[in-house]
């Protein structure tokens, strides 16, 4: 694992919402380890992106999810032509050379996976690698920043109050129309007045959650939508294939989803 491939050169593009970048900065500042929520497609992958960037950390992301264990995220003993040899795994390779370590659907992850980052996540700061017998302490400049979508919350999935209560944590959610439209068009290419009716599409969409949708259309899929419109689809066909298609397999909420749209035009 090279760290400087995981170095972001060029600014990504994230536009604030709140007084989050800043509040950010002070929780690296005082390294106490922060937790990302809201719902997917929000922004918190570009957000983490943008601040890495600003605070000049490389940023070393893992796609949690059920079958990880906790060697996949602390490393093990592999064999080459050598004999075995260790191989540090993403989270150790961030706590050594002081990068941020983003933990993405945290909850996807088995509890018993998740607590090897307690010690981390607290003044402790320390990485215990039993199959090594080692005991790293986390360079200075480590940080540990996990995302939770408390939509998919279950009893079964969810994050131990142990884990919790480690993290600070900042609220995603859909910007104010007027900014997701900005990001919208920044992002697609179409200019404010189509970002601005993908937008009103989008939170009609919205409004459906809990009506048939688990979750309405996210900045993500309103932007797929608009990359589509600039290249010359109409914006029907551009929302089917986007948001309408992709959202729901019912064909209640598809045409209400259509309805909707079509009004908008
Ligand atoms: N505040 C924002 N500033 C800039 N781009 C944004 C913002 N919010 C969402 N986006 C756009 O939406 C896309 C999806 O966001 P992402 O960060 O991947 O969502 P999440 O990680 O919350 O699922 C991004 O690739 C980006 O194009
Ligand atoms: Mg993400």
């Amino acid at each position: 694992m090279e760290l400087a491939d995981y170095l972001l050169h060029d600014e990504p593009f994230y536009r604030p919402v709140g007084n989050e970048v800043h509040l950010y900065e002070v929780a690296y500042a005082a390294r106490m380890p922060v937790m990302l929520k809201g719902p997917t497609g929000v922004g918190k992958t570009r957000f983490i992106e943008h601040m890495a960037w600003r605070l000049k950390r490389p940023l070393v992301t893992v796609a949690c999810h059920e079958d990880m264990t906790a060697s996949d995220l602390v490393g093990r003993y592999l064999l080459d032509s050598a004999g075995t040899a260790w191989h540090d795994g993403p989270l150790a390779v961030a706590v050594r050379h002081g990068a941020i370590c983003y933990l993405d659907e945290i909850v996807e992850a088995r509890q018993d996976t998740t607590v090897v980052i307690h010690p981390l996540a607290d003044d402790r700061r320390v990485l215990p690698i039993e199959k090594r017998n080692e005991l790293v302490r986390a360079h200075p400049d480590f940080h540990l920043v996990i995302s939770y979508n408390p939509g998919y919350q279950s009893v079964l999935k969810d994050l131990k109050e142990s884990t919790k209560q480690r993290f600070g944590a900042i609220d995603f959610n859909y910007p104010a129309a007027e900014v997701e439209a900005e990001i919208v068009a920044h992002e697609s290419g179409v200019d404010m007045a189509v970002a601005e009716r993908l937008v009103r599409a989008g939170q009609r969409s919205r409004n459906l959650r809990g009506h048939g949708l688990e979750e309405g259309a996210s900045t993500r899929m309103l932007i797929h939508a608009g990359r589509l419109i600039a290249r010359g689809v109409s914006a029907d066909e551009a929302f089917e294939m986007a948001v309408i298609l992709p959202i729901t397999d019912d064909p209640d909420i598809r045409s209400a989803l259509r309805e909707a749209v079509a009004a908008l035009s």
